[in-house]
């Protein structure tokens, strides 16, 4: 069982494996994340593997601080506004690739971008500066699963196929990072996340655009419609339950069933609810339902990476 309590000594072995061009999983403070060394062609390659990701689907590279980012891509005004509002912390920001940066191409998946984040979790920390190497980190799921928010996610998408699988219990986010485009003047949200839009036109003092996925507009590629899918079917904004329904709840005032119900948050708190999301949809799609009623959430805050998750993981499967 390749789960390990995150000791120090845990730490090392896995610093080691990833220098050899291992894959480790471990926590961020959004998601669990299944890491490489991102300057590994076959490191990156055995992470597209693992996954069982389409290859033209970038990965996020993952920093200790902001100054390693700078090797590796170019830190326009705008992201380092960005980086010293938000960074260690959930946003990523996609930039032009640095010419010397010694970063695989396939990180990349051959745009001459590359998406950055540096994650505030202190075993994420320990083990980029532990590793010394730069990782790309996906969400640590077979592609189209639910991203992990507990080491036994993990474990229930890979089994032994990922080597070592650290420990350090839930995540805080529970919502992966914001991707922010931020290679113009202007900001793009590409995908939002545990950064709310507003907390960063807070910081900026100006709009943020949304992608709006047409020709003339860089979209994050991982932005596939159904990318979060649970096996059950997604019935969003009911009011009521229906037969061989469970329901997945928000606030105070629940549709009386006797369905089997999941509250994201009873108080109605967008934060808990995003940190309860993954994991709340994980445990009533267990095979017994056809489908999940989930009541409507605000569109306000985390509201918006919250509802975006939902409407992906209830599209038509392609
Ligand atoms: O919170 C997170 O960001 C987690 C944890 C583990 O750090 N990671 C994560 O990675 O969610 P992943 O691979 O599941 O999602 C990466 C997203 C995708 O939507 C991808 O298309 C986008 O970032 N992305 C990566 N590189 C990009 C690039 N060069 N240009 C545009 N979008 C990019
Ligand atoms: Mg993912």
């Amino acid at each position: 069982m390749p789960i390990v309590k995150a000791t120090e000594a845990a730490i090392g072995r896995a610093a080691a494996l990833l220098r050899q061009g291992g894959l480790v999983a471990f926590p961020t403070e959004t998601v669990y994340g299944l890491g490489g060394d991102a300057t590994n062609g076959r490191a990156v390659a055995a992470i597209f593997a693992a996954k069982g990701r389409p290859s033209f689907n970038p990965l996020i590279v993952h920093v200790p601080d902001a100054a390693m980012a700078g090797e590796h891509a170019l830190l326009t005004p705008l992201a380092t506004r960005l980086a010293d509002a938000f960074w260690p912390g959930p946003l990523t920001l996609v930039l032009a690739r640095a010419a010397h940066s010694p970063l695989s191409d396939l990180v990349s998946a051959g745009l001459n971008s590359v998406a950055i984040r540096v994650p505030d979790h202190p075993l994420a920390q320990a083990l980029l500066r532990a590793a010394q190497r730069p990782l790309a980190v996906p969400s640590a799921n077979r592609s189209g699963h639910l991203s992990p928010t507990r080491a036994e996610h993990v474990l229930a998408d890979f089994g032994d196929g990922v080597a070592l699988i650290l420990d350090g219990g839930p995540t805080a986010h529970g919502l992966e990072s914001t991707v922010i485009d931020a290679r113009g003047a202007e900001p793009v949200l590409l995908r939002p996340g545990a950064v709310t839009a507003d907390q960063i036109e807070a910081v900026l003092g100006m709009p943020l655009r949304r992608a709006t996925g047409s020709s003339d507009t860089p979209t994050s590629p991982g932005q596939l419609a159904s990318h979060y899918a649970p096996r059950a079917r997604l019935r969003l904004e009911a009011t009521s339950v229906k037969a061989g329904e469970a329901l997945l709840a928000f606030g105070p005032n629940t549709p009386q069933s006797g369905a089997r119900t999941i509250n994201l948050s009873p108080s109605g708190d967008l934060i808990e609810a995003a940190a309860n999301l993954f994991a709340a949809l994980r445990a009533l799609d267990d095979g017994h339902v056809d489908a999940i009623a989930v009541m409507p959430i605000p569109g306000n805050g985390l509201g918006e990476a919250i509802n975006d998750r939902l409407k992906r993981a209830g599209a038509p499967r392609g």
